[in-house]
């Protein structure tokens, strides 16, 4: 695992937009995987300018997220398909039916999450997959004690999850406890894994994913199995570690390396 520890959650999304903005100019029809969550806004923040700028297009792109409420159709506000319209999608140039976000309101969820799992393969695969992680370790909606090779399929929240993400819902507002989402084996299919963590709050987290043990306990330590993940953390996400000065230390070696190699 590359493990990058910078210095705030603004160094984390500038890092972590390079990462994308590096892809799309070595492949303008790359197939990205997409996270929702208020850890990537300020990275889509900066894809938004760079595609004003005309350092990158979104053109040929095609996009896959990694879950959504079962409950929710795309016009619910709380629905990540509106998340996506609202904080990347209706900002670039991409083209709207090449975005994919599991089906919240699909007839049959089940027949949808074969069909989503379909759909990527035909696309090619996830050339590079954009993770957030939950305080209990999920990734996308994979909870404690998910399959370390589960595919897409219908998810139950834990209460914890149902708690974080309250702060989304009014009172009033029916909050899902059932998600589609990615399985953790179709996000170690992808061929490059970047996930960003950010605050004090995930720090036990990443702790449990980095050096603790391979565990469906804490469904991002099945990242350790990945050839070619990048966690991205500030200082305060990667506060648990206990190797902290070795991690910067073999950041420091890879830059040396890559700038001997003139890959920098
Ligand atoms: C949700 C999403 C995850 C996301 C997590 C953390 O549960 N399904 O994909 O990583 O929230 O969100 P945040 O970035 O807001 O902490």
């Amino acid at each position: 695992m590359q493990i990058v520890i910078l210095q705030d959650s603004a160094a984390v999304a500038e890092y972590g937009a390079n990462l994308f903005i590096q892809q799309l100019q070595k492949k303008p029809a790359s197939v990205l995987g997409l996270a929702t969550g208020s850890t990537p806004v300020s990275l889509y923040q900066r894809l938004i300018a760079a595609n004003r700028s005309g350092e990158v297009s979104f053109k040929q792109v095609t996009s896959f997220n990694l879950d959504e409420y079962l409950g929710l159709d795309g016009s619910h506000k709380q629905s990540y398909r509106y998340f996506m319209n609202s904080q990347l999608f209706d900002a670039i140039d991409i083209d709207k039916a090449n975005t994919h976000v599991p089906p919240g309101d699909a007839d049959d969820p089940i027949e949808a999450c074969d069909r989503y799992e379909q759909q990527i393969v035909k696309a090619g695969g996830i050339d590079i997959q954009l993770l957030g992680i939950g305080r209990n370790g999920h990734i996308g909606f994979n909870e404690p004690s998910s399959g370390l090779m589960s595919r897409t399929r219908v998810k139950t929240l834990t209460k914890a999850t149902i708690e974080d993400n309250a702060r989304f819902f009014s009172s009033d507002e029916y909050q899902p406890h059932l998600s589609i989402t990615m399985g953790i084996g179709t996000i170690l299919d992808a061929k490059k894994v970047v996930l960003l963590a950010t605050g004090e709050n995930k720090a036990d987290a990443i702790k449990a994913s980095v050096e603790g043990a391979l565990s469906a306990a804490c469904p991002a330590s099945a990242l350790q199995l990945h050839r070619n993940v990048i966690l991205v953390l500030d200082e305060a996400a990667a506060s648990k570690l206990s190797d902290i000065e070795f991690y910067k230390h073999i950041e420091l070696e890879n830059q040396k390396l890559m700038q001997r190699l003139g890959k920098a």
